[in-house]
């Protein structure tokens, strides 16, 4: 199964539905529909109005984040997976590198992840070197240590998925080598098998993806999908994606 994720970020107020509109047409005539999952994440403001409105079509609606309680605590501003799977969300990303940057620690991640499977939100867990760590090769040192700091065996496997985003490589155009990425991404899922007795979640990528680099990205098998930024705020880049996928 491919999985092809729109993290729209700060995007969006109640009409964008339309751009959900247009891929979820696409995606329900499309051929190879069976071979691939869609889901966005809008912000928490549109989750339970876009996930009604998609209760039962294709794609599935997904959290940007959740917090790292489960239910309910006097946190202001904070959401719970509890909270968000009672209003239709399926999926939550965790860990991403604009919430690690604004103070997410490995024990914060470790309770949102818990708290979100047992919540029965499926989790994409986000991971990624920034530009100095890249420049010194501590990658794949850095991605050891963000995958084991976090994930556990007890955590069910099938409902993780893990998304690698060079923090060097988003929103700025910039992305990694074939060869460096098919090296990285069999590394992380090395490292997965060993958490994980013998299996890997799988594995998206994630940084700057387009219609036109996703050519050079679906040579890599190993990669699962990808975690799309800038690109899934217009259904016609984000349709691009998955056209020149299976082309
Ligand atoms: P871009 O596709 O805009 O580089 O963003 C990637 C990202 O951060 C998705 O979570």
């Amino acid at each position: 199964m491919r999985y092809f994720i729109g993290n729209w970020k700060m995007f969006g107020v109640p009409k964008s539905i339309n751009i959900l509109n247009k891929i979820n047409s696409y995606y329900s005539r499309d051929k190879n529909r069976n071979k691939y999952r869609v889901i966005i994440t809008p912000p928490y403001t549109l989750i339970e109005s876009y996930s009604k409105n998609f209760k039962n079509k294709r794609i599935s609606i997904g959290s940007q984040n959740c917090y790292q309680k489960e239910k309910f605590s006097s946190n202001t501003a904070a959401i719970s997976p509890y909270m968000l799977k009672n209003v239709g969300a399926k999926y939550t990303l965790v860990g991403h590198s604009d919430n690690r940057s604004e103070g997410d620690t490995d024990v914060m991640l470790k309770n949102k992840v818990k708290y979100a499977l047992k919540n029965n939100l499926k989790v994409v867990f986000c991971i990624g070197e920034n530009k100095k760590e890249k420049k010194n090769k501590r990658t794949l040192v850095v991605l050891k240590k963000q995958l084991t700091r976090v994930l556990e065996r007890k955590f069910n496997k099938n409902n993780v998925i893990v998304a690698y985003e060079p923090i060097w490589s988003i929103g700025t155009g910039k992305i990694p080598t074939a060869s460096e990425l098919k090296k990285t991404t069999i590394y992380i899922k090395k490292i997965l098998k060993s958490i994980f007795k013998h299996s890997s979640p799988a594995v998206l990528y994630g940084g700057s993806v387009d219609g036109d680099n996703v050519e050079i990205f679906k040579e890599i098998k190993e990669i699962d999908g990808f975690l799309i930024g800038g690109a899934s705020k217009s259904h016609k880049k984000f349709i691009d994606i998955i056209k020149n996928y299976y082309r």
